[in-house]
């Protein structure tokens, strides 16, 4: 059996002929940027998050540099990321010659560790940006209990957890602007690249709006230099009809996740994802944890099981950010995640069947030590 860890056309097929109509209908409107589809989703996606304004732009990237420039992010400020983390959580600091200021994760759900924060932070220190990691929403209130302390703003990446919740509130309204990605592997994908700046602070709303224009106010008339980043109007017509099944893929995934743990209980040598009382985690990956994962990696591998490694080397190590001067053991938590991580395949339309054969090379392989 050949099971892909990721399966969008699984996805596509279901959902082919609504698609292919709403294509067809943008394509015939003419419109083919920031016409009525793009405030169309937004207003939706608004909605869906329980925020007052969202501003669709070009990738989950390009909304945190918006959310940045929005912030007034200055050369020389810090801001406060996760080690643990996709590499344009920092870049997107480093690109305003600010300086990521990284902090280790915690012990069972890979998020921010609130308690590593305050430590961190300097007259220099701008915001910080929790990441909700693999589809678990961070522990916000005390990161907003030591943001409000200390002046910071907070721009949580939404990127991994669309539709997930903290303390019964869905991201989106948890950081002063949250930020998300339509990559097409995400829980709410387009086909091809998209993100979106969700807050409920108008003028910031209004910045962003603005800045993803090339800062525009009227027609040739520019307020900032801004930028190249919208939204386009096939993507935000497809999205609005994705949108629609976010939450039944989100438990789709939910249950899956839930029979994964159901089915790994009694296996030996691996630890299962752990969900918070406070979250709801819409798995975005299944992650298991095992000092054994190169052999249970090329296990899989031969059975036709796809597996990813998300993140092997956390970012502080990345070549790219080696000029912070950063050394092993500075992260003890986040690295030991980085060596002993391992996700298997996760999307809504997995079978049970599916499911079955990847658990029995899992056994196998683990019983084995
Ligand atoms: C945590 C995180 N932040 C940011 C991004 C960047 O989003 P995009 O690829 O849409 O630029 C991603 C994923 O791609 C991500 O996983």
């Amino acid at each position: 059996m050949e099971i892909p860890f990721w399966n969008l056309s699984r996805q596509y097929s279901l959902l082919r002929k609504e698609l292919l109509e709403r294509i067809d209908l943008v394509l015939t409107t003419g419109e083919y940027v920031l016409g009525k589809y793009v405030r169309q989703f937004e207003q939706e996606f608004a909605t869906y998050c329980g925020a007052k304004f969202a501003v669709g732009v070009n990738s989950g990237t390009d909304a945190m540099v918006l959310a940045l420039k929005a912030i007034d992010i200055q050369k020389g400020n810090e801001v406060i990321i996760p080690a643990l983390t996709f590499i344009s959580t920092a870049n997107v600091v480093a690109y305003f010659s600010g300086i990521p200021v990284f902090v280790d994760v915690e012990p069972n759900t890979m998020n921010m560790d609130p308690d590593k924060i305050e430590g961190s932070i300097t007259q220099k220190t701008k915001a910080i940006i929790p990441v909700h990691f693999h589809g678990q929403p961070a522990d916000m209130d005390p990161i907003r209990e030591i943001a409000r302390k200390y002046g910071l703003f907070i721009i949580d990446d939404c990127a991994q957890a669309m539709g997930g919740e903290y303390k019964g509130i869905r991201v989106g309204t948890l950081g002063n602007i949250s930020c998300f990605s339509f990559y097409p592997t995400k829980n709410l994908g387009a086909f091809g690249d998209g993100g979106m700046v969700v807050t409920d602070d108008e003028s910031m709303a209004s910045k962003v709006r603005s800045l993803r224009d090339y800062g525009r106010r009227d027609k040739y008339v520019f307020d900032s230099i801004g930028y190249n980043s919208r939204l386009d109007e096939v993507q935000a017509g497809i999205l609005s009809i994705k949108l629609r099944h976010v939450d039944e893929w989100n438990e789709k995934r939910r249950s899956i996740a839930k029979r994964y743990n159901e089915l790994l209980s009694a296996v030996p040598n691996i630890e299962r994802p752990v969900e918070k009382d406070y979250a709801k985690h819409v798995y975005w990956v299944y992650t298991l944890r095992t000092k054994h994962r190169g052999k249970l990696q090329q296990d899989l591998t031969k059975k036709g099981i796809g597996t990813h490694i998300i993140y092997a080397i956390p970012i502080p190590f990345q070549k790219a950010f080696e000029y912070l001067s950063y050394r092993k053991g500075d992260f003890p938590v986040g690295e030991g995640w980085a060596e002993d991580m391992i996700s298997i395949p996760m999307f809504p339309e997995l079978t049970e069947e599916e499911q079955n054969y990847i658990v029995t090379v899992i056994k196998d392989c683990m019983v084995g030590y």
